[in-house]
């Protein structure tokens, strides 16, 4: 691992006043850093990415006393939340302020914020000054970076600086939180997780069933290898791959701690991890992994849908996509 020095920080910032994209790392996943009120850096970001342009980008910002400066009001739930959690994986959606160009709302007349938890991020925006507009430097659909090199691998050239804060802590993106009306409600899980806000705000917080889809930019098949996802009960994990690797699929399996110990019939195989943190940070490494290693087919099963395990489940619900599980 090579982490960005000063001078690689000052450089960034300097790509970015002048328009640029830079990537960079965040507690959660790396992201695909631009000006966020330049316009036209903002599009180039959707055109890398190749995500349709109605779908909205985080401006992440260095602290959380220049909160107020891109939102038009910030309520008192928000003020306690951001108070708990930032510098951390936790994105509040709130009304606009006027730096923020309808480019990085995708037309909204909210905007999604957060201050990262990374110290080169950090550097970044303190050096910089102004909002960098990020969505994860992946292209649009696929499985979010973790490490520098999955960025050069996926987005190469196109983007014109990398800087590198070695694997990403959390692993999974961060937790949206809609601050804007009576009650706030999750519109991601991710790594801070619902016990936690709950703790803080004292109520009961409403998390969306994935079949039940109202995060602009959440379609189906997100977080998606190229390989299918197909999720089964965890003790039929096993059973399942193995008979998918005996009609000729390429299988890639999670085998689930507890069921660990025998050896499987599959193309590849990982053991998940049985701590939640552990799997969370290794889980978008290991789907990239099994696409390398040529599965066609990955069979997993959901962890526990509690803590950290709730936003694992959505993302391996979002990469299955919308077909059927076994
Ligand atoms: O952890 C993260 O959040 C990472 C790192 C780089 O910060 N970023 C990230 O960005 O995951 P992205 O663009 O891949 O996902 C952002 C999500 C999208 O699902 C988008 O629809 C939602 O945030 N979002 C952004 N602005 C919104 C808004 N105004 N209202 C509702 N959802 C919004
Ligand atoms: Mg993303």
């Amino acid at each position: 691992m090579m982490t960005a020095t000063t001078s690689d920080i000052e450089r960034a910032a300097e790509v970015l006043r002048a328009g640029g994209l830079v990537a960079l790392p965040t507690e959660t996943v790396y992201g695909l850093g631009a000006n966020a009120e330049d316009p036209a850096a903002v599009a180039r970001i959707f055109q890398v990415k190749g995500r349709p342009p109605s779908h909205p980008l985080i401006v992440h910002i260095a602290a959380a006393e220049h909160l107020d400066d891109w939102v038009e009001t910030v309520p008192e739930t928000a003020r306690l939340l951001a108070e708990h959690f930032w510098p951390g994986p936790l994105t509040l959606v709130l009304r606009r302020g006027h730096r923020v160009p309808l480019e990085a709302t995708g037309g909204l007349e909210t905007v999604a914020v957060r201050v990262p938890d990374h110290t080169v991020a950090l550097a970044l925006l303190s050096a910089f000054g102004g909002g960098v507009t990020a969505p994860s430097a992946n292209r649009f659909g696929s499985v979010s970076p973790t490490t520098a090199d999955h960025v050069r691998t996926e987005l190469g050239d196109a983007v014109d600086f990398v800087l590198d804060g070695g694997s990403c802590e959390v692993g999974v993106e961060s937790t949206i939180v809609d601050v804007t009306g009576e009650t706030p409600s999750i519109l991601r899980p991710g790594g801070v997780t619902r016990e936690d806000l709950e703790a803080v705000l004292g109520r009961s917080i409403g998390v969306p069933s994935t079949s039940h889809v109202r995060v602009p930019g959440q379609h189906p098949s997100h977080y998606a290898p190229r390989a299918r996802v197909v999720l089964v009960e965890p003790e039929k994990v096993v059973a399942e791959a193995e008979l998918a690797q005996g009609l000729g699929h390429k299988v890639g399996v999670f085998v689930p701690a507890s069921f660990a110990d025998a050896p499987v019939k599959a193309h590849a195989v990982v053991t998940v991890p049985g701590s939640m943190d552990a799997y969370a940070h290794d889980l978008y490494g290991f789907l990239r992994e099994l696409d390398q290693q040529g599965c066609d087919l990955i069979i997993a099963s959901l962890p526990p849908e509690d803590g950290l395990g709730l936003a694992i489940a959505n993302r391996l619900r979002r990469a299955a996509g919308p077909r059927p599980s076994r």
